[in-house]
């Protein structure tokens, strides 16, 4: 294993930062290339083969060209998706990004959760799948609350976003039957943490938010565990489109450690 091989950590947009910061705290040393499909964002409103599609192509595209010694898809459409298939065509572990219904289930005092995601995560069979088997005795209430999204880029990119959309996501779980419960919300989102404050204040400080990336974190560290690591240039942000906004991103992208940025040729 090259010990300057990176982790390549992958999503539509800016979302991912919130799973790098976990894999950075548990791993400082490892060297990172952070790569954002702007060019394809959003994935929430896309259908499922555009999606794979995408993910997959871009993914082998950057495999070939960075050699990582892992992948991360920090990105819960494209891996509740696409995690088997970009599994099954690439030969690097993959490790996904999956609604962290398990451990909210296990934190719920109400038994009824709330799930905000993009609309193509909150209909996927694997969402069904981690409710059958994790919180097939709570409630759990779906909202698709994708205008969060651009909230979170327009965040990250320095601009005011109305605090209206926050109120909208608490509301459409909110005011679903039942939803009154709700103690517990998984942000099924990687961009959703990016505005874990705004959402605490829209719900109220007694209900409590869980994501993924802790999880991701440790599972990276499992699977990397042995391997040297060694920065050799400064971490890097690869976007699949120039845009003007990327000027916009770059004290953002900073504070998570990425100093040089470019676009996939
Ligand atoms: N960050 C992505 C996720 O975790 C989705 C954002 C998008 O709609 O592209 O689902």
């Amino acid at each position: 294993m090259d010990a300057k091989a990176p982790l390549l950590v992958f999503d539509s947009g800016i979302g991912g930062l919130s799973v790098l910061a976990e894999i950075r705290a548990a791993l400082p040393q490892a060297p990172v290339i952070y790569a954002a499909d702007n060019g394809g964002l959003p994935y929430g409103p896309k259908s499922e083969a555009e999606v794979a599609a995408r993910v997959c192509g871009l993914l082998g595209r950057m495999s070939e060209r960075y050699k990582p010694r892992l992948i991360c898809i920090a990105c819960n459409t494209a891996s509740t998706i696409a995690l088997g298939m970009v599994r099954d065509v690439l030969n690097v572990p993959v490790v996904g990004t999956v609604p962290a219904i398990k451990p909210a289930a296990g934190l719920t005092r109400s038994g009824t959760i709330g799930l905000l995601g993009t609309a193509a995560t909150i209909r996927q069979g694997y969402v069904d799948r981690l409710e059958a088997e994790f919180a097939a005795d709570k409630r759990l209430l779906r909202f698709a609350a994708g205008e969060l999204v651009s909230a979170a880029e327009a965040k990250l990119r320095g601009a005011l976003v109305d605090p209206a959309v926050y109120a909208r996501a608490a509301g459409g779980l909110r005011e679903q039957p039942g939803g009154e419960a709700i103690d517990t919300v998984v942000l099924a989102c990687t961009h959703f943490p990016l505005l874990r404050d705004e959402l605490q204040q829209a719900f109220g400080p007694q209900v409590q938010f869980v994501d993924g990336a802790k999880g991701i974190a440790r599972r990276i560290v499992h699977l990397t565990a042995g391997q040297d690591f060694v920065r050799a240039a400064p971490d890097l942000a690869l976007f699949t489109r120039a845009e003007d906004g990327l000027a916009k991103l770059v004290p953002a992208l900073a504070h998570y450690g990425l100093a040089r940025v470019e676009v996939l040729k």
